[in-house]
């Protein structure tokens, strides 16, 4: 598949592939806990078979499997899903490069389906949604994870909103009601924990002009200058010194929803 095929105005992640884990890992012991959470949503057992669209390089799917009988990972990218090959050692991970849109797999095949930080880069997140219901054997779920440091995200938001930021609004929003109005009601209370996370802003602001970020990586150099002003003004806002080490809380969150008419 070459990125001409891909469902129009998708967003890879290639050009980040090398730096993925080590700007958005979480440490160890919260993503033990993240993958045993969300195999607990899932509902499908040690021998359930588990889809995750847009795995990028496993850095969820590494931490669910050991407690799930397989994960499938499918994403668009190539060098992603190379990282993912080198790091799963013996883990029953196995992955494909397909499009979220046009699933390579047949009607009613898996157990449960997990999606991390991706409808908000697939314009045609209805389609992928569709897919998703496709796929689900009868009476399986949806499990939607997240996991974020809330003051980053504000950061960010207000560093894109300025700035022209266009990838925000390729998809469905992250945290908004994308899933209620598109029909997949939750199917339990969501589920989530807290976590502490050390971070220099300043480097947060090296990573933003460096585009580490989906949000910047359609920007020109221009908006980019103008996204960094914002995040620096804005962090300037949060934190005494840019160039200390602080400690911020972090938000892992699991949600489980059944399709339209389930
Ligand atoms: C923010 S990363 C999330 C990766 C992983 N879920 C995680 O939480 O670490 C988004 C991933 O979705 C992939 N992606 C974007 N559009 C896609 C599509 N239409 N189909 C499949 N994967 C897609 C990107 O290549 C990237 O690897």
């Amino acid at each position: 598949m070459t990125s001409r095929n891909a469902s129009p105005g998708s967003v890879p992640f290639d050009r980040v592939a090398g730096i993925y884990d080590a700007t958005r890992g979480l440490p160890p012991e919260t993503s033990a806990r993240f993958g045993e959470l969300i195999a607990h949503e899932a509902r499908i057992g040690s021998s359930g078979r588990l889809l995750e669209i847009g795995v990028g390089t496993g850095r969820v799917a590494r931490a669910v499997a050991p407690h799930v009988g397989s994960v499938v990972g499918v994403d668009l990218s190539r060098p992603m899903l190379e990282q993912l090959r080198r790091q799963r050692g013996a883990l029953p991970v196995h992955v494909a490069r397909a499009d979220a849109t046009r699933l390579p797999l047949p009607d009613a095949s898996v157990d449960a389906v997990l999606v991390v930080r991706v409808f908000h880069l697939i314009p045609a997140w209805r389609r992928a949604l569709d897919e998703v219901a496709r796929v689900l054997r009868p009476g399986a779920a949806l499990v939607h994870a997240e996991s974020g440091v809330p003051v980053l995200d504000a950061v960010s938001r207000r560093a894109s909103r300025g700035s022209g930021f266009r990838v925000a609004r390729a998809g469905a929003g992250e945290r908004d009601r994308s899933l209620d109005v598109a029909g997949w009601p939750l199917d339990a209370e969501p589920a989530s924990f807290s976590f502490q996370r050390s971070l220099v802003p300043a480097a947060m602001l090296r990573l933003i002009g460096e585009r580490a970020f989906a949000w910047t990586f359609a920007l020109s150099n221009a908006e980019l200058e103008t996204a960094l002003g914002a995040a620096r003004q804005a962090m300037r806002e949060h934190f005494a010194s840019l160039d200390d080490p602080v400690e911020l809380k972090g938000v892992c969150r699991v949600e489980r929803r059944r399709p339209p008419d389930a």
